[in-house]
């Protein structure tokens, strides 16, 4: 079984190919021409794509070393994610599968997050907890088995990726903002200023952080940076105050629950602050993270799920289109 998967719901072009559950390539590209706009712009996205599609898939197969004829079939991104974007995927692969006559799987992009765990640890038992901390996105998951999955509690405003993304325009620093807050954090004291944390209550498990942005553009207002005032420290801080948050609701999440296993997938979870963090808090409980390369948007995700997909006869027709708002429950 060789499954080729492709991924396009937003700003990164990527192909993977996956046999018998060993990825055996994944290719990225990720669009920079975003960064000078702060942020992503759909329609430069779609001809991004456009561009980049068949050569992103070309070299995810000679890496692979496959053919395309060997191929069984094709998973691609269908939802959540830009419609344009998703479009350029989807019409793709679909063009391939009539070209090569293979099936070609819908794949729901958040489902393949959670997923991305199995390519850290294929040893990964149900039943679960999963953090799912996107740019879009910021849920608890309690994953019973697959397509049995319970929503314990998500975001009501900004996901925790926004938060990121919109603290690091306000302080000055680039776009994606996680990356960017991580990296000036360092060496910053995150106890000097204290940021609100959403925690809504005693045993909540929604999420709320515009409050915590709206906090910090008040406080940059007055903000001189000198030698007792650093912006390192201001940087540290917000950034804890996201992570103190998450690691909060996840401990909620596992005493609700009482699972014994927790991941976390999306972007965010490439943060090796709040790695740490869950580590520390979690003494008793087992704590999986995707390889880094796996948090963030990819198409070895989308394949490896693909194949379990395809392997449990989830192979529809090619009458599916594209699902902007798709939801995982
Ligand atoms: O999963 P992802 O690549 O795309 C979506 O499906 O949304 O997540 C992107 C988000 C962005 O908001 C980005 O700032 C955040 O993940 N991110 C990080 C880090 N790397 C990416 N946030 C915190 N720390 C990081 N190291
Ligand atoms: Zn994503």
């Amino acid at each position: 079984m060789t499954l080729l998967g492709i991924e396009t719901s937003c700003d990164e072009t990527a192909a993977a190919i996956c046999r018998h559950g060993q990825i055996l390539s994944s290719i990225v590209s990720s669009q920079i021409i975003h960064a000078k706009f702060g942020g992503v712009v759909p329609e430069l996205a779609s001809r991004e794509h456009e561009k980049l599609l068949n050569l992103i898939v070309h070299e995810s197969l000679i890496e692979s070393g496959v053919q395309k004829q060997e191929l069984d079939a094709i998973a691609v991104t269908s939802g959540p994610g830009l419609a344009g974007t998703l479009l350029t995927g989807v019409s793709f692969a679909k063009g391939l599968s009539l070209g090569l006559n293979i099936p070609v799987i819908p794949m729901n992009h958040l489902e393949a997050h959670i997923f991305a765990n199995f390519l850290a640890d294929p040893t990964l038992e149900y039943p679960f907890v999963c953090l799912l901390v996107s740019g879009g996105h910021t849920q608890l998951w309690y994953i019973q088995e697959m397509n049995q999955y319970q929503l314990l509690g998500e975001t009501r405003d900004d996901a925790a990726g926004e938060a990121f993304d919109k603290g690091a325009r306000i302080l000055g620093l680039g776009y994606p903002g996680g990356p960017a807050i991580e990296k000036e954090a360092k060496g910053g004291n995150p106890a000097i200023y204290r940021f609100p944390r959403g925690l809504m209550g005693k045993e909540s498990l929604e999420f709320s952080f515009s409050g915590l942005k709206t906090s910090l553009l008040y406080f940059m207002d007055d903000f001189q940076e000198s030698d007792s005032m650093s912006k390192r420290d201001v940087i540290a801080s917000y950034q804890q105050a996201i992570i103190d948050t998450l690691v909060e609701k996840m401990k909620r999440a596992l005493n609700k629950t009482k699972a014994k296993t927790c991941v976390i997938a999306g972007g965010v979870a490439a943060n090796k602050c709040l790695r740490d963090h869950l580590a520390v808090s979690l003494p008793n409980t087992r704590i999986l993270f995707p390889d880094l390369s796996y948090c963030t948007d990819n198409a070895a995700m989308i394949s490896y799920l693909g194949e379990l997909k395809y392997n449990s006869g989830e192979i529809g027709s090619l009458d599916f289109g594209v699902q902007p708002n798709l939801k995982l429950a």
